[in-house]
């Protein structure tokens, strides 16, 4: 699953995104609640101001007392007071309004952020138990891009819409109330014109998806050009890079510059022409109001009101409308966070996976055959049984599928054809915790967490005793470098563990593989990074670790293959050579001793 070519094809059912997201925003339903509570009267208030220049036209400007009737009783209020109290109140409802704004505010910052942490969590969740094939295929900038980005855009997006569209709608219904009250025939012109200034958001959603997905890879491919640049610094310096990663950046900069930019030429006529259109409706009503005026159906004060209104419906109208271009880019960033939510690893356990034990009698190959990419065997119809705590060397050309063999064994991938099982048990039937709790693995190239030594090497095995601890330090011979640290045990590991040399963090792993106390071992190319005389310390640490293990060893080493109980070579993928070294070394023209003559009669004269 390639996620840059994903295109979130559901970003325009709202009705069914709403429905995905209905689940994250329902925990906070009550805090929502209240927000959209304060978010009306917030909304409405704007009308208040508007509302107040009626009296404030035609009384005070107008010099006249407002006389009114109260169950029969007649009351004045003189203009004086009037004069008086309308300017306090429009202080009074600014004080009020603010102080609505503020818990509006507060409330859907906190809502956002709670959402939005709930479904990064979840998207974390699944991206944890993705299959190595996920890795393979999506570069860390695309991963970024789609589990952090857009869930924040998606789900902090929504709220903060939902805020402005409440606030904006009943902004708009207050100020249209009033404008109805002061001329229904006026307010109705306004709304009209108003509709109309709406039709060309709906003309640009799909320019905008394209424009968002396209956006979404670009940010994506910057993030992996400047991962790149981190994790591969040395190798930029050494062969002068540097100009290849500016070029690509600088090319990916342009290019979202560019679709921006096509997008910004189709979209940006649009708040203009919905300020032409809405100039027109005022036009129209002034002409109209001026009649009405004039013929008495209309005092100069609601008049006054009325075209504060329409005025001030300008802002919400055009928050809306922006908000309903926004709104697309949040639905299109939604339909790939839930995209993410419907991805499935390939790599499951069975409905009725079984727990594996431990290894009775023999782990067996058959018929195996995988592939990575459809159409191109890596290997073909192997055969192989290994005995329990037999040690079985694996050699063979480079890119002849050592590794790839080694590593279906914990179901980092699993087979296109055959089988492998576990004491005549398909590894598919084992749940895949209990299978690779019974399998330890050290790599060429082994990752070290951020923390420390001590967390590290306790990864294998957390419920490992101090002298447990102690026992895998000193079997992998890193008692003395962890003497020599400054802080010991607790000395922290960089990002790579870049402190550590190669070597080191090949014995910090095979420490790691020794706590973990497995009956399968796994070691490939686990001492290449060893010098010869660290390798001899090492190959005793390893002697340790695979003393009573079911072990594969893919070296590079004589004295390590010697030592195995049986070598297989595997060249191109086919298992072509299987047996003892002495087995091996006497077929004429035999794969096996050919690869003794040019590598390892060299590393025998050097011992
Ligand atoms: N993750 C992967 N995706 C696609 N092809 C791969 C992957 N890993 C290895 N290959 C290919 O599979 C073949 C066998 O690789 P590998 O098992 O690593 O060889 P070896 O360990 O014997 O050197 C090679 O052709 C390699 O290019
Ligand atoms: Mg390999």
């Amino acid at each position: 699953m390639k996620l840059s070519n994903t295109t979130a094809q559901n970003s325009f059912k709202y009705g069914w995104l709403l429905s995905r997201i209905f689940p994250y925003i329902k925990p906070y339903m009550l805090r929502i609640i209240c927000g959209f509570l304060v978010a009306i009267p917030l909304g409405l208030l704007d009308g208040v101001t508007a509302f107040a220049l009626k009296p404030y036209m035609d009384y005070v400007v107008g010099k006249q007392d407002w006389i009114f009737h109260i169950l029969g009783h007649e009351f004045t209020l003189s203009w004086q007071i009037f004069a008086f109290i309308i300017p306090f109140g429009v202080i009074l409802f600014a004080g009020f309004q603010g102080v609505l704004r503020y818990l509006n505010d507060y409330i859907s910052a906190w809502t956002s952020q709670r959402i939005t942490n709930d479904v990064k969590m979840d998207l974390f969740h699944r991206l944890i138990y993705m299959d190595p094939q996920f890795f393979d295929e999506n570069p860390s900038g695309i991963i970024i891009s789609r589990y952090m980005n857009d869930p924040q855009t998606a789900s902090a997006g929504i709220v903060d819409q939902i805020k402005t569209i409440t606030t904006s709608i009943f902004g708009a219904l207050g100020l249209i109330a009033v404008m109805l009250y002061s001329s229904w025939k006026l307010a109705l012109i306004g709304v009209l014109v108003l509709g109309v200034a709406f039709v060309p958001v709906a003309l640009i959603r799909k320019r905008i998806k394209e424009t968002s997905n396209k956006n979404m890879v670009i940010g994506g491919n910057i993030t992996t050009n400047i991962n790149e640049t981190y994790s591969g610094n040395k190798v930029m310096a050494a062969y002068e890079l540097q100009s290849r990663q500016e070029n690509y950046f600088r090319d990916q900069i342009w290019k979202s510059f560019n679709i921006n930019m096509a997008l910004t030429k189709r979209a940006a006529w649009m708040s203009p022409l919905m300020y032409l259109i809405a100039s027109c409706g005022i036009a129209v009503v002034l002409g109209y109001g001026t009649h009405l005026i004039t013929s008495g159906q209309m005092t100069a004060g609601a008049f006054a009101s009325f075209v504060t209104s329409l005025l001030l419906l300008y802002k919400p109208v055009k928050t809306l409308g922006n908000t309903l271009t926004g709104i697309q880019t949040i639905f299109v960033a939604m339909g790939r966070v839930f995209e993410l939510f419907d991805l499935k690893p390939s790599i499951t356990n069975k409905k009725d996976a079984i727990e594996m034990k431990d290894l009775n009698s023999r782990i067996e190959f058959k018929n195996v055959c995988f592939e990575y990419i459809p159409g191109h065997p890596v290997l073909r119809n192997l055969n192989l049984s290994v005995n329990k705590n037999e040690t079985l060397a694996i050699v063979g050309n480079s890119g002849g599928g050592k590794s790839t063999l080694v590593n279906l064994i914990p179901r980092f991938y699993d087979i296109k054809s055959g089988s492998i099982t576990f004491d005549g048990v398909d590894i598919r039937d084992l749940t895949i915790n209990s299978l690779r709790h019974n399998i330890a693995m050290v790599f060429q190239d082994n990752f070290l967490f951020t923390g420390t030594i001590r967390e590290n090497i306790m990864m294998g095995n957390p419920n490992a005793t101090e002298e447990e601890l102690e026992l895998a330090i000193e079997s992998a011979h890193l008692q003395e470098m962890i003497a020599e640290l400054p802080d010991g045990l607790e000395t922290l590991l960089g990002e790579r563990g870049l402190t550590l040399s190669g070597g080191q963090r090949q014995r910090v792993a095979i420490a790691r593989a020794m706590i973990k106390n497995t009956p399968i071992v796994i070691l490939d190319e686990a001492t290449s990074a060893l010098d010869n005389k660290s390798e001899a310390i090492v190959q005793k640490a390893l002697d340790n670790l695979i003393k009573n293990k079911t072990v594969f060893v893919i070296a590079h080493r004589l004295s390590t293959i010697k030592n195995a109980d049986r070598i297989a070579v595997i060249t191109e993928g086919e298992l072509v050579e299987l047996g003892n070294h002495e087995q091996l070394m006497s077929i004429e023209n035999g794969q096996y001793r050919a690869l003794y003559e040019m590598q390892f009669r060299k590393q025998e004269a050097l011992v």
